[in-house]
């Protein structure tokens, strides 16, 4: 019972909370304008997850400037139709989708063994997609889902990304890697001996987890950016409360309850994705890595997520349960 009070009811109490304080703050302040930015012809980016939601507006935002991206995702129809959108509306650029499924390791290997037989160079990632408040489940490879689709995905596509992001970038004009947090990570507790929840299952607790896990992420990768002078920045943003289909999993009431107050208080798609775009392209951003940025700011985020020793763990744990040899 104590168990269960601990890793269920707390974890749901303090995400709900949190939505709370994101909603108050969005009450009372204007969502951050996008600056008008410089078109970045012959840039090449990839969002995962760009088919819907801030991922789609992301894609297309950053194809109307010019840059030639990657869509990114699970869902050939929906992919290829969103590419097909962005494609007929903007002039320059072009936007193209190609299968990935961030639940599959395998498949993540086998989108980036593709794109690097292109040889395309690579100036922005952006690490979009995301599911939030499923049932408890397994990846294919026996993650936990969030944590397996949020964060491991994402950390198995960085790193192997990483050299071409490195080759692509130059000083003053450094690739970018945008990872998508959330205002959940202040409550997520990560535990580091039990990382899928085996022990006692909270989809709020995974979720805040996979979203604390990856703000952890950014801080060490850019410390071994930096330390090896490598022109690539990355950067964690928290996108505010958007109305996406993100809440679909919501359970009932609170899907009754969210209907009115996602109008009126929750920013657009669009509105939510302006800082990543900020983030991934703007000229204020050049050379900036290791912040976590909301509504266009750069913020604090979690005490613990500055926990160098921490961050070092995951980091070397993560590279254990993806295979990879650590850097
Ligand atoms: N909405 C919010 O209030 C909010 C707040 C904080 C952070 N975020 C974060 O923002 C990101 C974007 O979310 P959103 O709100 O725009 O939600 P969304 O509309 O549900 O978009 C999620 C995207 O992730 C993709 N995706 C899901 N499973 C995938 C998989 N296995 N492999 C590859 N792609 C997959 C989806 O593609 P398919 O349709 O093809 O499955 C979809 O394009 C997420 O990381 C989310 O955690 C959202």
């Amino acid at each position: 019972m104590l168990l269960w009070l601990k890793a269920v009811l707390v974890p749901l109490v303090r995400l709900y909370l949190c939505g709370v304080k994101v909603l108050l703050y969005q009450m009372f302040n204007r969502p951050f304008t996008l600056p008008v930015l410089s078109k970045q012809n012959g840039r090449v980016a990839i969002v995962t997850g760009g088919t819907r939601g801030m991922g789609f507006e992301t894609a297309r935002h950053l194809t109307s400037l010019g840059m030639h991206v990657i869509i990114a995702g699970n869902e050939r129809e929906e992919g290829a139709a969103a590419a097909k959108k962005i494609n007929e509306e903007c002039l320059e650029g072009k936007a193209e989708f190609v299968f990935m499924d961030l639940t599959s390791l395998k498949s993540v290997r086998q989108f980036a063994q593709k794109f690097a037989e292109r040889c395309l160079p690579l100036h922005v990632l952006v690490n979009n997609a995301g599911t939030m408040l499923v049932p408890e489940g397994k990846t294919e490879d026996g993650f936990e889902f969030h944590f397996g689709l949020n964060y491991l995905g994402h950390f198995l596509l960085t790193n192997l990304l990483l050299d071409l992001l490195k080759r692509s970038g130059q000083h003053g004009c450094c690739s970018r890697i945008v990872n998508m947090s959330s205002a959940t990570h202040y409550v997520g507790v990560l535990d580091m001996d039990d990382l899928n929840r085996r022990l006692c299952y909270s989809s709020h607790g995974a979720y805040s987890q996979s979203k604390l896990a990856l703000v952890l992420f950014t801080y060490y990768l850019q410390e071994q950016l930096t330390a090896g002078g490598f022109p690539v920045t990355v950067n964690a943003v928290d996108p505010g409360m958007v109305d996406t289909a993100l809440y679909n999993n919501l359970l009932s009431l609170a899907q009754i309850l969210k209907k009115p107050v996602a109008k009126i208080l929750f920013r657009t798609p669009a509105e939510g994705a302006s800082t990543v775009i900020y983030t991934a392209a703007a000229s204020e951003m050049e050379g900036l890595g290791g912040c976590y940025l909301y509504n266009g700011q750069k913020t604090q985020s979690l005490d613990l997520s500055y926990n160098s020793e921490l961050q070092a763990k995951l980091w070397k744990k993560s590279c254990e349960l993806v295979g990879l040899q650590e850097v």
